[in-house]
């Protein structure tokens, strides 16, 4: 399956880890870019790849959101819209 995730900190990286090592291939954004995920990539190897948020969330099948919850208003709803969307946010407004 085709996995975006938006958000590369503790969640959505260790759920990209688990994600690849059963098989399926991520795609990984975060708000710096995709060339701040290099060694991220590295390390998961080549069933990951380093995206921006909206190549994440038009890639996966299923797209996690990993990001500070104050956030979420930059996600790209639109693209989401036709999505399962995984929500790992906690409501911490600030
Ligand atoms: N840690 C836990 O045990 C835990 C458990 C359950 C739920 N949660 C929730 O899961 C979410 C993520 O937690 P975390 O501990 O993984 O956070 P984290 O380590 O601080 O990572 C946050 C990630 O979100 C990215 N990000 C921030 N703003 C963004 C934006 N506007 N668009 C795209 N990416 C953005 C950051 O990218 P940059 O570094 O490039 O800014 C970073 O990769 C939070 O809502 C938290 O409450 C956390």
């Amino acid at each position: 399956m085709n996995i975006g995730i938006i958000g590369a900190g503790n969640i959505g990286a260790t759920a990209a880890r688990l994600f690849a090592d059963a098989g399926h291939r991520v795609a990984i954004s975060n708000s710096r870019g995709p060339e701040s995920l290099s060694s991220l990539i590295e390390e998961i190897g080549p069933n990951a790849s380093a995206v921006s948020v909206e190549e994440a969330a038009g890639f996966g099948e299923v797209v996690l959101v990993a990001i500070p919850f104050g956030r979420y208003e930059t996600l790209p709803a639109a693209q989401l819209a036709d999505k399962v969307v995984i929500d790992a946010t906690n409501y911490y407004p600030g």
